[in-house]
């Protein structure tokens, strides 16, 4: 495979954001022969539509895995160091293309433009990290036991890759699968959510306008992928599935992708609590708190859904943060100001709204002030006098509202902070050191923030535990889930 990079200049990539009339097609190599449908891609800010995206069926889906199929044979081929490149100049162009990339986010899925500029530094920080970490894809030589055998364990890629892709955050959970993928030497096939479409393709874009082999990455866009996924799950050429979204469709996937013995990556729900001692400094622990439960419109995986609050510093904790919360400026998410944007979708409003209204209707108190809000936003809302039994404590929200729970000890806050199926993100705040670790140690969650509410790095292993998923993705422990081990025992005199 011959890898063109190094000769194309850093500036100018070719790259749009959605405005009404765009088109995009996805990005498979050959797809132009294809004669491929459209669906309208809408503003979850305004309901316009904003672009129309190629929707792919199941002859798109053959076409892009035998495409898969034939970029791993050569890019496995390639060294580690001229993945590095590649990835390295794929980072850069991120970078350069930021205010595209930002807009984009911020038309297809609502996100605030400062939120959706950050994304594009947190997505990029994934390819430089695999572009280095592509260098240490060392195996290991064991000893042996017999004196004319040598013993090696070799790391290879695991195949071409299915990664399907959530719309919370379109740039970001794309590279977190991708850049580890290809600098294991496999080739990647994107499924991104229906909602978040074109940033998908122009990451696509950008990798091709650096050099980068159109069959090694490519993103496969439709309204309803369900036969996508079907056709390319039961695909043997396709030797690993990853996929970020809810537990039921994990789930769904992990059973279907039995009978073909795919590798399994599932990052799923959580039902994140947040603790906060008596011993805490009450404003930090705010301002950790607002970061933890009010990024992403409180749509991410880690939010914070469940704020437990120690009986002593209840009041003086819930009136302020209700004020930093009734602080956040609601609004259009191309605007410079703009904290909370809408919510996703109808759906998504619904259920915010729904486990608002169902926590009144059981007896809860509103503390912070009404908002005259319409379409998919949701007024972000702080609740006192929750109970386990309201919808909010035992589902996840995905929408910016904090219940607030009081507690007496720290055997309490962790039996109800450990009691659900669900085990991503708890966050804690104390200035006791010894509880941090109790309390972090006791916690059944694949991440802990200790008075930190936003632990999220490139270098740090993500994912969750229970009911929300297997396999961990980021740093050196993401990039083995692209890796089978290969023991090799070699006999000298043979
Ligand atoms: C997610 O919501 O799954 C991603 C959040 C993060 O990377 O911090």
């Amino acid at each position: 495979m011959s890898l063109s990079h190094a000769s194309r200049p850093a500036a100018h990539f070719m790259i749009e954001a959605p405005t009404p009339g765009a088109d995009y097609t996805a990005v498979i190599a050959g797809l132009e022969a294809e004669a491929v449908g459209r669906y309208s891609l809408r503003s979850p800010a305004s309901g316009e539509v904003i672009a129309s995206v190629a929707d792919c069926g199941a002859a798109q889906a053959r076409l892009a895995a035998d495409n898969a199929q034939r970029g791993f044979e050569s890019w496995r081929q390639t060294t580690p160091f001229a993945r590095a490149a590649l990835l390295k100049a794929w980072h850069s162009a991120m970078l350069e293309a930021k205010e595209v990339l930002a807009l984009t986010m911020a038309r297809e899925m609502g996100k605030p433009i400062g939120e959706a500029r950050g994304e594009v530094d947190y997505a990029a920080s994934f390819l430089e990290w695999y572009a280095e970490q592509a260098k240490r894809l060392d195996g290991d030589i064991l000893p042996s036991q017999h004196p004319d055998k040598r013993l090696a364990v070799l790391r290879q890629p695991v195949g071409p890759v299915f990664a399907i892709t959530p719309w919370n955050f379109p740039a970001a959970m794309i590279t977190r699968k991708v850049a580890p993928g290809l600098a294991a030497g496999c080739s990647v096939i994107v499924k991104p959510a229906e909602q978040t479409p074109v940033t998908a393709i122009l990451l696509a874009r950008l990798w091709q306008q650096v050099g980068g082999p159109a069959e090694v990455f490519q993103v496969i866009t439709a309204e309803r992928p369900a036969e996508i996924s079907d056709l390319l799950i039961a695909d043997t050429r396709i030797r690993k599935v990853t996929f970020t979204g809810s537990t039921p469709v994990g789930k769904h996937l992990y059973a279907k992708s039995a009978a073909t013995m795919k590798r399994m990556s599932l990052e799923l729900g959580g039902h994140a609590p947040f603790l906060v001692f008596d011993d805490a400094d009450i404003d930090a622990a705010v301002a950790e708190v607002m970061a933890s439960k009010f990024r992403n419109g409180g749509q991410t995986c880690v939010c914070t859904n469940r704020v437990y609050v120690q009986r002593g510093i209840f009041d003086s904790f819930a009136k302020r943060l209700a004020q930093a919360v009734d602080a956040l400026s609601v609004g259009q998410p191309e605007e410079e100001t703009t904290q909370i944007g809408p919510l996703v979708s109808q759906a998504g409003r619904d259920k915010a709204q729904s486990h608002i209204d169902d926590a009144l209707a059981q007896g809860a108190r509103r503390l912070t002030a009404a908002r005259e809000v319409d379409g998919f936003f949701v007024a972000p809302t702080v609740l006192a006098d929750v109970t386990e039994e309201m919808r909010i404590m035992q589902e996840e929200t995905f929408g910016p509202v904090a219940p607030l729970v009081a507690f007496d000890d720290e055997a309490q806050a962790v039996a109800a902070a450990n009691a659900t199926p669900f085990g991503l993100a708890a966050y804690l705040w104390t200035r006791n050191l010894g509880r941090a670790h109790r309390v972090s140690e006791a916690l059944d969650y694949g991440i802990v923030g200790v008075n930190d509410g936003a632990p999220s790095v490139p270098q740090a292993p993500f994912g969750g535990v229970k009911d929300s998923g297997i396999g961990r993705e980021g740093g050196r422990y993401g990039i083995d889930e692209y890796l089978d081990l290969k023991f090799v025992s070699t006999r000298l005199d043979g």
